[in-house]
């Protein structure tokens, strides 16, 4: 090994470590910003070694710096402009659509790899190969066919999970299918693969397993229930990690297996840590397809709930020793974080205690809720998490949920083969009045009818969540 690959690995360690404590800070709403900082800091550190190695290494020939320096500008700018255009809650939306581009670049970085080298590997099959070759050749073509069967099932997976997310996605849509044309298409892309690692130049593999890998990303996803969309995505981040780690050992860069393995990991323990939250084995995630074109869950008769005015709504904190806040999506779409620290601070000043109870799942990504209420300035030190908080309903005077619905829907427990069912929510049904704005009796994210917007301690607030939330800060403040 020469001197110049010794610095570059030298510097890909701290690149590496730079990653780790990256991903150690987003573990926490304080430390986060920090963490993604010292992330970004890592891949700058990677790129620039990477780019800095290969001119060194192509002496005369160099690198094609104005190419290097266009990818850089499009990628930057197209990544300026969706960090500054797409709201809040459309973040889930644009990580699923990183994943899937993170897959598709591995997979591409591979096959190019893969169409570059197959003439001087085809020249070295016949002649008399140097040592270690045979051990290269089998490392470099496992790694071109899992970065690209990961990677372009990542891509397509996620293209669908987008289109979910954002209502695109016709559940209806009837897919030829089932867990077998799952397996049928699983073989098939291996096959091509193991087809490919025989014959490089082969075209027809090539393509064989672009197309077999890509509709095993919309046969997997397609079937998954609205309710189980957060574990998918977390999921196929970790997808995305594996391709670009397997392109890592495809173009021998330890930066990208190092961080392609920092990703895959990483989001296999999110994607445990939800199938936990959601009371779902994972497995019954990806095969059962849960509520995917969502029921209603209830009995299917028309009830009606009463709706309540600001001011009423506002009587039932007098007095109040304990109040607990419960945001949900809703929150997010009308923005109302910020109205809802303005009550919080009310009621305070009048001598209620505020808690806010954060469902795992709440809104539409992981810890959305938390990085709303940290915009807003409320204190971390508030935040409990759905373990710590539940016991805590019982004693509760006011619960005042503010567009949550499935993460609050005793549906959960009392139809536990439904879209829902099984999963923990907060029992804001023990509260002893529970406050719910939101616009509509309509059903939250997986379809469900929810039974408490008709129970007896229950008032409705119908109406956009910001609107409402100031309409009632106006009469507490006038109690
Ligand atoms: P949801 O069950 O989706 O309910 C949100 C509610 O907000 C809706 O019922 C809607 O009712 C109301 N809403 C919408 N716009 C509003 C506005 N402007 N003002 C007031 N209310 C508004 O939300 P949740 O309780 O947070 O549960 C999250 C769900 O999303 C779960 O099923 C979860 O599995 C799923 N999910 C979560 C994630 C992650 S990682 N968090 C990712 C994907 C999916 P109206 O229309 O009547 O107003």
């Amino acid at each position: 090994m020469d001197s110049i690959t010794h610095l570059a690995d030298l510097g890909y360690l701290v690149a590496a470590a730079l990653f780790i404590l990256g991903i150690k800070g987003l573990g926490s709403p304080r430390t986060a910003v920090r963490g993604n900082q010292l992330g970004a800091a890592g891949m700058f550190l990677a790129v620039l070694i990477t780019v800095v190695q290969m001119q060194a290494e192509a002496g005369d020939a160099g690198v094609q710096w104005g190419l290097v320096g266009l990818g850089l500008a499009a990628g930057g700018a197209v990544g300026l402009l969706m960090a500054k255009r797409v709201e809040m809650t459309g973040m889930p939306e644009l990580v699923a659509l990183l994943n899937g581009f993170g897959g598709a670049a591995s997979s591409l970085v591979g096959l190019a790899e893969l169409v570059r080298l197959a003439p001087e590997m085809a020249a070295a099959d016949g002649g008399d190969p140097v040592p270690g070759y045979a051990l290269w050749r089998a490392v470099f073509l496992v790694g071109v066919g899992a970065s690209s069967l990961i990677g372009w099932t990542t891509l397509t997976g996620s293209v669908v999970a987008m289109l979910k997310l954002s209502g695109k996605w016709n559940d209806k849509l009837a897919l030829p299918g089932g867990n077998a044309v799952k397996a049928l298409l699983l073989a098939g892309a291996v096959v091509s693969a193991a087809m490919l690692l025989g014959d490089p130049a082969s075209t027809t593999w090539l393509i064989a397993l672009t197309a077999t890998s890509c509709l095993l990303g919309v046969a997997f996803v397609a079937p998954i229930g609205g309710a189980d969309m957060p574990v998918v995505i977390s999921f196929l981040n970790s997808l995305s990690g594996v391709a670009a780690s397997a392109t890592g050992f495809v173009v021998g860069n330890n930066a990208l297996i190092i961080s392609g393995s920092l990703v895959g990991a990483a989001g296999l323990i999110l994607t445990g840590i939800m199938c936990k939250a959601m009371n779902r084995p994972f497995k019954d995630v990806m095969f059962k397809a849960y509520g995917a074109a969502a029921g209603s869950g209830g009995t299917g008769e028309k009830r009606t709930a009463r709706g309540y005015e600001a001011d009423e709504a506002a009587m039932t904190f007098d007095g109040a020793r304990l109040a607990i806040v419960v945001p949900g999506y809703g929150m997010a779409v009308s923005q109302a974080q910020h109205v809802v620290r303005e009550i919080a601070d009310e009621l305070e000043a009048n001598g209620t205690e505020v808690r806010y109870a954060i469902h795992p799942v709440a809104g539409r990504m992981p810890g959305h809720m938390n990085v709303l209420l940290a915009e807003a300035n409320v204190p971390y030190d508030k935040l409990y998490e759905l373990d710590d908080i539940n016991s805590a309903f019982s004693e509760c005077d006011v619960a005042l949920v503010v567009g949550a619905n499935d993460t609050v829907n005793p549906a959960a427990h009392t139809d536990p083969s439904g879209p829902l069912g099984g999963m923990p929510i907060l029992d804001v049904e023990k509260a002893r009045t529970t406050i719910i704005v939101k616009r509509s009796l309509s059903p939250g994210y997986a379809g469900v009818d929810n039974d408490l917007f008709y129970r007896s301690s229950t008032m409705m607030l119908f109406g956009d969540g910001k609107k409402k939330l100031t309409e009632l800060l106006a009469a507490l403040k006038e109690l």
